[in-house]
């Protein structure tokens, strides 16, 4: 594999990717596309954007010509898509805008691949790849018990999931249809470094350093299972490298938390690195309306990735979780400037 296409790169978990691509494997380029929307911000990727393997190319992956223009342009040798809108609330506000990108945008893409590496079914194709980035909330919701693998049938509830589940449908088709080589993975929730504030632990974290309520959507009884994005990311390298074409593996941190003791956890944290006495964060929480058609509990079985590819977590959600923290408190610059929407001027002039 030479050239790469990575989209949505310039976002929270496809800055990890980047950066873990581009420092691991000079050999090869890495393209990374991003349409630069709210949740783009190439201050995520500072510290990688001068190397020779490192190329950035703005633009969107709706416009299907531009697309396909990109790819024969490039020469591609695959592709890691991550680009998507991916906040159910603004999917409970604003739908369409996450057909148009999730489920348009990755078609395109698809389209792209197959125009210029014309694969045939049944002939397999061991020197392309497209490796579609998904969530496990294609699955829907769990009660008390049971876990979501491989075999679970998709049931989305929100406009983000049923974006999602309709991107994979079409990832899967193009791969049984034209013999594409595609790759699926499905992941929990990630948190860690460059994580967009209007998420559940980052908007806690600047709410808690400013003294702001802390929003818990009904009870706080959802549960999530948490896993630090540098894992996740370790995960991709892992099934982009070895994977067979056509499968698909659960990502996930075997770590089930509800949102408030998570939100409780990181009082405690933040309580400590802030100087505060213990339980003065806490008294922020506020419970608020619960969300639209909000999950119950989400929980992943990963079996199949660490049995076949020996892929596991690496961190405790405690140690994550304070890692994350100091992160944030010696990056306050970086949050500043997303608070103030500075981080968007700045990068959408030099763009334009
Ligand atoms: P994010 O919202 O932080 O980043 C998305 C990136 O995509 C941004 O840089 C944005 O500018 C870019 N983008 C959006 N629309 C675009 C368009 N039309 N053309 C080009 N670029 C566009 O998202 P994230 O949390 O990093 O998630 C990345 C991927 O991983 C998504 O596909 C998401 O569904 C999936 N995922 C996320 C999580 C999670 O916990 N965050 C868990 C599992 C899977
Ligand atoms: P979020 O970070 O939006 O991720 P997702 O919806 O993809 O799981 O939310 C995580 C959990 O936290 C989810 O159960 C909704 C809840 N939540 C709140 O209680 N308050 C908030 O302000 C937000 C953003 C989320």
């Amino acid at each position: 594999m030479k050239k790469i296409l990575i989209t949505g790169g310039a976002g929270f978990i496809g800055s990890h990717v980047v950066r873990l691509f581009v420092n691991k494997y000079p050999d090869y380029t890495i393209v990374n596309l991003d349409k630069l929307t709210y949740a783009g911000n190439l201050a995520n990727l500072k510290d990688i954007e001068q190397k020779a393997n490192y190329k950035f190319v703005k633009g969107d992956i709706v416009d299907a010509v531009f697309i396909n223009d990109l790819f024969q342009t490039e020469q591609f040798d695959a592709v890691i898509h991550l680009a998507a809108e991916s906040h159910v609330d603004r999917s409970i506000t604003n739908p369409l805008d996450f057909v148009m990108t999730n489920v348009i945008g990755t078609v395109n893409l698809l389209n792209a691949a197959k125009n210029l590496w014309k694969p045939e079914l049944g002939k397999e194709m061991t020197d392309k790849r497209f490796y579609h980035v998904s969530t496990d909330e294609v699955y829907g919701t769990l009660n008390e018990t049971g876990m979501f693998t491989e075999e679970t049938a998709y049931d989305p509830h929100s406009p983000y999931s049923a974006s999602k589940a309709s991107s994979d449908h079409f990832v899967r088709a193009y791969g049984d249809t034209y013999g594409l080589p595609i790759v699926i993975s499905n992941c929990s929730n990630n948190y860690g470094p460059f994580h967009f504030p209007e998420k559940l632990i980052p908007l806690c974290i600047n709410n808690i350093k400013n003294n702001k309520p802390l929003p818990i959507y009904g009870k706080g009884e959802n549960i999530r299972d948490w896993l630090f994005v540098e894992d996740h990311a370790r995960a991709i390298d892992v099934i982009f490298h070895s994977a067979k074409n056509s499968s698909t593996y659960n990502v996930g941190g075997h770590n089930e938390w509800t949102n408030i003791d998570v939100i409780r956890l990181l009082c405690k944290i933040m309580d400590g690195k802030l100087g505060r006495e213990e339980g003065e964060s806490a008294k922020l929480i506020t419970f608020v309306k619960d969300r639209a058609g909000h999950d119950l509990r989400y929980a992943i079985d990963s079996t199949k990735l660490q049995n076949e590819l020996g892929w596991k977590p690496s961190l405790q959600f405690e140690e994550g979780l304070e890692r994350t923290v100091d992160w944030f408190l010696e990056n306050e610059e970086w949050l500043e400037n997303i608070t103030s929407g500075a981080y968007q001027e700045y990068y959408q002039h030099q763009y334009l």
